[in-house]
């Protein structure tokens, strides 16, 4: 048996909180707006993807969360993610005789999520920032995590943003190659380490309009989209970069649900309308506002993607304020369980 060679990773998720909703360049994923995210724990939600290279394989094979994908060789995004990736390895071995000529081997890849795949969780970005950066080491490639970003963001755009840990942007560029199109590092997490986010799940059922025919839909139809992209998100951008500079987390709160709003009206101005939040996530949106007014603050902002489900950000200091709240409305579901006790839960809103 000849070598092989193996390399391990975990990505994270990234929730944006101005949001990638449009693509200028279908095929290179080059999008209409630049966005921002934050990167979560990667305790909680992640991509855990291993590879394998071997002269002995005789073609490129994926598992996703134990199936294996069949459907591999017509999935043009991941063709052409590897493709890139085994290109790089192509020219790093043209330039040194010394290296193991393995971009011509096949690999075999298998990927896991802790966290329900296709839910509007953001399960792509982090499963194709782990397939990149997965291979990135297996090939052994000295690229930085802005070069990789750009191979990722052609499997997935939102997952160029999950190569970096904190709060993250994705400049749309101007470029017709997409070489500007790129994520960057806005801030650490360790600027701001008090951030915390909380998901709600409202439904854990994969998505009906994936959310590439979904933003197609909105350019083709949308009559507010014009609007969103030409000036609501631009000046969003930078004002939301600042509220992370300056740590401003009511600002930051204010612009997150805003911005939320705003894609999802977008969406209901889709022709047909797409609807991505459900009842529940209605209920969300109004609690969060009733928590801010009831403690006379802006203490936490809601966020929905291509899906019903909430990701809810928050300083840790205000966490028992919040889960108060959650506790008071979500207590009778099942699998309830939490760090706090009842009568610390009850102290906010029983008196
Ligand atoms: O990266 P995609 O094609 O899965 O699109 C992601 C779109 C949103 O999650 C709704 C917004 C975003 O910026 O992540």
């Amino acid at each position: 048996m000849s070598s092989t060679y193996t390399a391990s990773i975990t990505a994270p998720v990234n929730i944006a909180t101005l949001k990638y909703w449009g693509k200028r360049d279908t095929s290179l994923n080059l999008p209409t707006n630049s966005s921002i995210s934050v990167t979560l724990d990667q305790a909680d939600l992640k991509t855990t993807t291993s590879a394998m290279a071997s002269a002995d394989f005789t073609k490129d094979r994926l598992w996703l969360n134990g199936e294996e994908d069949l459907q591999l060789s017509q999935s043009k995004r991941l063709t052409q993610v590897l493709s890139s990736l085994k290109e790089k390895r192509r020219l790093r071995e043209a330039k040194d005789e010394s290296l193991e000529k393995i971009s011509s081997w096949f690999v075999h890849i298998v990927s896991v999520n802790n966290f329900p795949t296709a839910a509007g969780l953001a399960s792509s970005a982090a499963g194709f920032a782990a397939l990149v950066v997965c291979i990135a080491k297996l090939f052994e490639l000295d690229d930085d995590m802005t070069e990789l970003s750009k191979i990722a963001r052609q499997g997935s755009g939102s997952a160029c943003r999950s190569l970096f840990g904190g709060f993250v942007a994705w400049e749309m560029g101007s470029l017709a190659d997409g070489s500007d199109s790129k994520a960057v590092e806005v801030c650490p997490l360790n600027h701001w380490p008090e951030m915390k986010a909380c998901v709600l799940v409202a439904c854990a059922d994969k998505k009906d309009v994936s959310s590439t025919s979904g933003m197609q839909l909105t350019v083709k139809t949308s009559d507010l989209f014009q609007k969103r992209i030409d000036e609501v998100v631009p000046e969003r951008f930078e004002q939301m970069k600042k509220s992370i500079h300056d740590k401003n987390f009511a600002l930051f709160a204010e612009l997150t649900m805003k911005d939320s709003n705003s894609f999802h009206a977008t969406c209901l101005d889709s022709y047909p309308p797409i609807f991505y939040m459900n009842d529940t996530s209605k209920k969300i949106v109004k609690l969060v506002h009733l928590i801010n007014a009831f403690y006379n603050e802006t203490i936490v902002a809601y966020t929905f993607d291509a899906g019903p489900n909430a990701v809810l950000y928050y300083l840790e200091q205000n966490e028992l304020k919040l889960m108060s709240f959650i506790y008071a409305m979500f207590k009778d579901l099942n699998g309830w369980e939490t760090k706090y006790s009842t009568e610390e839960l009850n102290k906010f809103i029983s008196n």
